[in-house]
């Protein structure tokens, strides 16, 4: 596996292969999730690259940017054992070097739920996003549906831009207890490690109701709401249940939809959701 720091580098690393590349895109702290979406990479194109980039500009200033887990020697490791042909680990001067002035603004998408809580957070992520599809130039890039409204805004972005590239969805990995895996699982101390389950619990609940037959949105959120209140080291940041393109707010559910949560677990955010009516 090539190990490679430099966007020049890189790029010349990128002219010599042949056949079809995907990318994935990490920050690193890599995880049986970030590993499923290398899977799938592998499975469709002919070389995989995976990039590992704590990008200081998707971080608020309240945000852990600072304290977000890196470990780059465990993360090669695992790179490694997972054959991945390149791993791509610039610093930040590399990105963003001094006097670094554009940004892609994603509007329709990025002005509710995580948008409206992480000002800057999605321009942070598609300027990021898109300086690596131009840096490497991939068939197929890979997302988790952990981050739902991250994929719909770099989806987005690609289609009003005109961007070359393929945006490909990896369903939720999780724990046997359910918890979505997460880098920010790491924070959680064991008490916290226990109520953090009442997350998947809650979407599971919302799953249970419009399977037998629930459509009102508000009836499905209450029970989510209420699931998720009996956990007291549980707080609510929000619940939604909304359409799978612009994530507006739903009365009825009508096709398919998404149940989305925000929740604290003592400090740590954690967020989740579940697809109804696939
Ligand atoms: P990061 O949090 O490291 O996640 C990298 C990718 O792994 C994202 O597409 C995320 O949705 C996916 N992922 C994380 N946990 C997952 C899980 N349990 N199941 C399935 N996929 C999971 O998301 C980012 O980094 C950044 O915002 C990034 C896209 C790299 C831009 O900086």
């Amino acid at each position: 596996m090539k190990i490679i720091r430099k966007i020049s580098a890189m790029k010349e690393f990128r002219a010599d292969l042949k056949g079809n590349v995907g990318l994935v895109p990490t920050m690193g702290c890599l995880h049986p999730g970030h590993l499923e979406l290398m899977k799938q990479s592998k499975r469709d194109n002919s070389a995989t690259i995976v990039s590992i980039f704590v990008n200081p500009i998707q971080f608020g200033p309240r945000e852990d940017f600072a304290k977000y887990p890196r470990d780059e020697q465990h993360d090669i490791g695992v790179l490694e054992q997972a054959d991945v042909d390149a791993v791509f680990i610039p610093s930040a001067d590399e990105i963003y070097p001094e006097g670094f002035g554009s940004w892609v603004e994603v509007n329709g998408v990025t002005e509710v739920l995580e948008g409206a809580r992480r000002e800057g957070h999605f321009r942070g992520v598609a300027t990021v996003c898109h300086k690596l599809f131009n840096i490497i130039l991939p068939t197929r890039a890979y997302f988790g549906q952990k981050d739902a409204q991250q994929v719909l805004t770099v989806k987005k972005m690609v289609a009003d831009l005109n961007m070359h590239v393929e945006i490909a969805v990896v369903p939720i990995v999780r724990e046997t207890d359910g918890l979505a895996i997460s880098s920010r699982n790491s924070y959680l101390n064991s008490a916290e490690r226990c109520a953090a389950t009442v997350l998947y619990q809650a979407l599971l609940n919302a799953q249970n109701l419009y399977v037998a037959g629930e459509r009102n949105a508000r009836a499905i959120a209450t029970v989510v709401t209420t699931t998720l209140h009996a956990e007291p080291l549980a707080k609510v940041d929000y619940v939604a249940i909304t359409d799978t393109i612009n994530l507006q707010e739903l009365e009825i559910i009508s096709s398919i939809a998404l149940v989305l949560l925000a929740v604290y677990i003592g400090e740590t955010r954690l967020i989740d959701n579940i697809m109804l009516g696939i």
